[in-house]
C-alpha cells in the first residue's frame, strides 16, 4: 500500500508514562485485542500492559455489536487496569476514559470531540471513536480482578470502509480534517491521556466530571431510553456525580441513567 500508515513498536516502547503503554505489544492482525488481554491474563495480571493490532477479525463493540476493524485503517487498542477503588467506582471509568481520549486527540489533531453519553467520541456529529470496557471479576469474593478498556478511532477510513450499518454514522479523522495523524503518534497520546487518567482515578473526580459535562453533546437533548422493561422519551438535563445520565421524562420527573441503551435523537442522524 503506497503511504502506509505503519505503526511502529520503537516509537512505542518509550513512553515516559507510570504505567500505562509502560509494556506495548504490536500485532499485525487479532481477533480482539481486548481478547489478546484476557487470554494473556489468566495467569499473570499486568497492570498497565497495552495491546495494539493493525487490524482485527473479531473486533467487539458494546452491547454485542460488531466493530468493523479493517487493516491500516483505525487504531484498535486495548489496555489493562488495576484502579485502586471501590467497586461501584469501576462504572465511572468509562467516561473518564472519554474524557482522557478528548484530551489525547486535541493534544495531536487540535479539534477536541463532543461526548455522547456515555463514552463516543464525536466529531461533525458523527461517531469518531468507540470504547468498549470489559471487568473480570474473582469468582470467590466477587471482588474485580481487572479492567479492560478497548479503544477503536477511526482514522483513514472512507465510506467504503465502514459497514453499512455503521456507514451514516461514522467518520474517520481523515474524512473530518482532510488529513489524519500517523496510528503510531496518535496511540502514544492515547496511552499517556489513559496513563494521566489511571495516576488521578478516583481522586481527581471533580476535574474530569466538570471536564465530561463540558464535553457531553447528549446535553440538552430529547433522548430514548430503551431497557428491557420498554422505551421511554424525555429530555437530558444533567450529568449527575457518578456519570449518570439525568433525563426529564415527558410528565415532568427526573431520573438518573445509568443503565440501558440510550438512543439521542438529532446526533448521528438518529430521529
Ligand atoms: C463501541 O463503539 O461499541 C465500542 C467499540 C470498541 C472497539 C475497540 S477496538 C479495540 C478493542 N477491541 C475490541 O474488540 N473492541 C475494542
Amino acid at each position: 500500500m503506497l503511504n502506509a500508515d505503519v505503526l511502529s513498536p520503537e516509537a512505542l516502547s518509550h513512553l515516559g508514562t507510570q504505567r500505562v503503554g509502560r509494556h506495548v505489544l504490536l500485532f499485525d492482525l487479532l481477533d480482539s485485542t481486548n481478547n489478546e488481554i484476557r487470554r494473556r491474563s489468566i495467569d499473570t495480571v499486568e497492570n498497565g500492559l497495552a495491546v495494539i493490532a493493525d487490524g482485527q477479525t473479531g473486533g467487539r463493540g458494546r452491547r454485542g455489536r460488531n466493530f468493523l476493524s479493517p487493516a491500516g485503517k483505525g487504531l484498535y487498542l486495548s489496555v489493562l487496569l488495576q484502579p485502586c477503588c471501590a467497586p461501584h467506582e469501576l462504572s465511572m471509568l468509562t467516561a473518564w476514559a472519554a474524557v482522557a481520549l478528548c484530551d489525547a486527540l486535541e493534544r495531536v489533531c487540535g479539534v477536541r470531540p463532543g461526548i455522547k453519553w456515555p463514552n463516543d467520541l464525536v466529531l461533525n456529529g458523527q461517531k469518531l471513536c468507540g470504547v468498549l470496557t470489559e471487568l473480570e471479576l474473582e469468582a470467590e469474593t466477587g471482588l474485580p480482578r481487572y479492567v479492560i478498556l478497548g479503544v477503536g478511532v477511526n482514522v483513514h477510513q472512507t465510506e467504503t470502509d465502514f459497514g453499512p450499518e455503521v456507514a451514516d454514522i461514522a467518520i474517520s479523522l481523515r474524512q473530518a480534517l482532510g488529513a489524519a495523524p500517523g496510528r503510531t503518534e496518535l496511540a502514544a497520546e492515547i496511552l499517556r491521556a489513559l496513563d494521566a487518567m489511571d495516576q488521578a482515578f478516583p481522586q481527581a473526580r471533580t476535574h474530569y466530571l466538570e471536564r465530561y459535562r463540558q464535553a457531553c453533546l447528549t446535553l440538552g437533548k430529547p433522548v430514548t431510553v430503551l431497557r428491557a422493561a420498554g422505551t421511554r422519551h424525555g429530555t437530558a438535563v444533567g450529568i449527575d456525580e457518578t456519570f449518570a445520565l439525568l433525563v426529564r421524562w415527558e410528565n415532568g420527573e427526573t431520573e438518573a441513567v445509568s443503565a440501558g441503551e440510550v438512543s439521542v435523537r438529532g446526533l448521528y442522524g438518529y430521529t
